[in-house]
């Protein structure tokens, strides 16, 4: 075995930690072009750390090494979501994977279909209107498609978990979202707690909205017995906190910023392209393949971390016990040796040469720590997707507009890119008008 191209410098003064979260995708770039190759080390988060940029290293380490690459315990995660499966790992890890899994599958599952159903319909049935509206009359702002399609996640997620809707009770929903909102800025600022009159850090602010959101929690699992909550307040779990804590961790605010980031390269890719749109609402499979393209080249996350329990190998390198493992998804997506044309859009791969490669993906991660909420990510984004395709035609608008993508802490354009939809029957209404 051969030791990993780079290196991981002197603690502290070595980490690259910065210039990696700036720019991920550069970062792991330059490196792959210097070292030729896709496995290469730095030092994260001052671990020394191997960088996973291909499909064959991360197969290894999210599927057959799973038992020796761990989860972090010590993550930013446990800091403002405590103790949840995320972080888990051994036994403990697979009881919740198998307890929390029955809420995502099957026939729980299923009784979430009406209410994806009707969440789409409500948030996106207007979208021709409010891109007029918020464009010219109102606010003088075009509206940013990320943003509608981060209400509609945001809907989605405290209806289907917390049993708490926007056109029910207004006031609760609001107050919810804003606190998820608080609370998650906890996450991407620096952990200090520090508050005097009239100022509190980010991070405090986000511990007093985490405990605002606790007690909101726990009164739900305490007086609701329908729906999600009803079902988990009634699962095994360890312990009389895990419930509470878990249902913190699926209502928080990455979830809707993941399920926004998907749906906005969906609409960006196919914009302007109405024969791709046509014929991703006639043939179910087409539209499959549409969307495995779009994770493909926009995964909403950069990828995860793992720590080495013992020392190990990864694709053929040393990794010696301590290190970190990174995978990321974007360089993953991209391996040359897999993906011919990797930085091109083309559906079509996925039912030639790439035909039953879907498991190679790892935008929801892969393996026995793979996500358990991929199947309701799939039956939402169809939904919403085949809303879009039915319902508009759509284009950019401004035509032109810089699209450059940055990738944390979720991928979208950096500047919002704005576009605008026509209804469909509006259109054939004008033409028949007119013929
Ligand atoms: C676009 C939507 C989503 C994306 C892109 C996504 C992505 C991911 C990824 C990449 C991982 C693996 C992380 C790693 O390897 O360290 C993961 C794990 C996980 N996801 Fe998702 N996810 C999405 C939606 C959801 C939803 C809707 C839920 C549930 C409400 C969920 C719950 C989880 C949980 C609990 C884990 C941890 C599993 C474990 O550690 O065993 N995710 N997700």
């Amino acid at each position: 075995m051969s030791k990993l191209p780079g290196n991981a410098g002197v603690s502290v003064l070595g980490d690259k930690s910065v210039e990696f979260y700036r720019d991920p995708v550069s970062f792991c770039r330059q490196r792959i072009e210097k070292h030729r190759s896709g496995v290469f080390q730095s030092r994260l988060l001052n671990r020394p750390t191997a960088f996973i940029c291909s499909v064959k290293g991360t197969r290894e380490l999210l599927c057959e090494k799973s038992n020796v690459f761990l989860k972090d315990p010590t993550d930013l995660m446990t800091n403002m979501y405590g103790d949840t499966i995320v972080t888990t790992n051994g036994e403990e890890a697979c009881l919740l994977r198998l307890s929390l899994m029955s809420l995502f599958t099957g026939s729980c599952l299923e009784s979430s279909n009406d209410y994806i159903t009707s969440v789409c319909e409500r948030c996106l049935k207007d979208l021709s209107l409010s891109v007029w509206s918020a464009c010219v009359f109102l606010s003088g702002q075009p509206e940013c498609v990320y943003s509608a399609f981060k209400r509609l996640g945001t809907e989605l997620v405290l209806g289907l978990f917390l049993n708490v809707r926007a056109e029910e009770q207004p006031e609760l929903y609001q107050e919810i979202s804003q606190l998820c909102t608080q609370h998650w800025h906890g996450l991407i600022s620096a952990p200090v707690n520090v508050k005097v009159p009239l100022w509190s850090s980010g991070f405090s602010t986000a511990l007093d909205a985490r405990d605002k959101l606790m007690d909101i929690i726990k009164d739900k699992l305490e007086h609701d017995k329908q729906g999600f909550v009803g079902s988990l307040g009634s699962l095994p779990l360890p312990d009389s906190s895990s419930a509470s804590q878990h249902l913190l961790l699926f209502i928080s605010a990455l979830i809707p910023k993941a399920l926004a980031s998907l749906l906005t390269s969906f609409t960006l890719a196919l914009s302007g392209n109405e024969q791709m749109r046509r014929r991703a609402m006639e043939e179910p499979d087409y539209l499959r393949r549409v969307l495995l393209e779009v994770q493909r080249l926009w995964p909403p996350f950069i990828g995860g971390r793992r720590i080495a329990d013992q020392d190990s190998t990864l694709a053929g390198f040393d990794v010696p016990k301590g290190y970190g493992a990174i995978y990321i998804s974007h360089a993953v997506h991209r391996d040359p040796e897999v993906f011919q044309q990797p930085d091109s859009f083309l559906p079509e791969r996925w039912s030639g040469r790439n035909a039953g490669q879907e498991h190679f993906l790892c935008a929801f991660g892969s393996g026995p720590r793979g996500c358990i909420g991929n199947k309701l990510t799939d039956v939402f984004l169809k939904e919403a997707c085949m809303y879009l395709l039915k319902h508009y035609d759509w284009h950019l608008d401004p035509p032109s507009q810089d699209l450059d993508y940055k990738w944390l802490p979720v991928s979208r354009p950096a500047n919002p890119p704005t576009v605008s939809f026509t209804r469909l029957d509006q259109t054939r209404s004008d033409r028949n008008d007119t013929s």
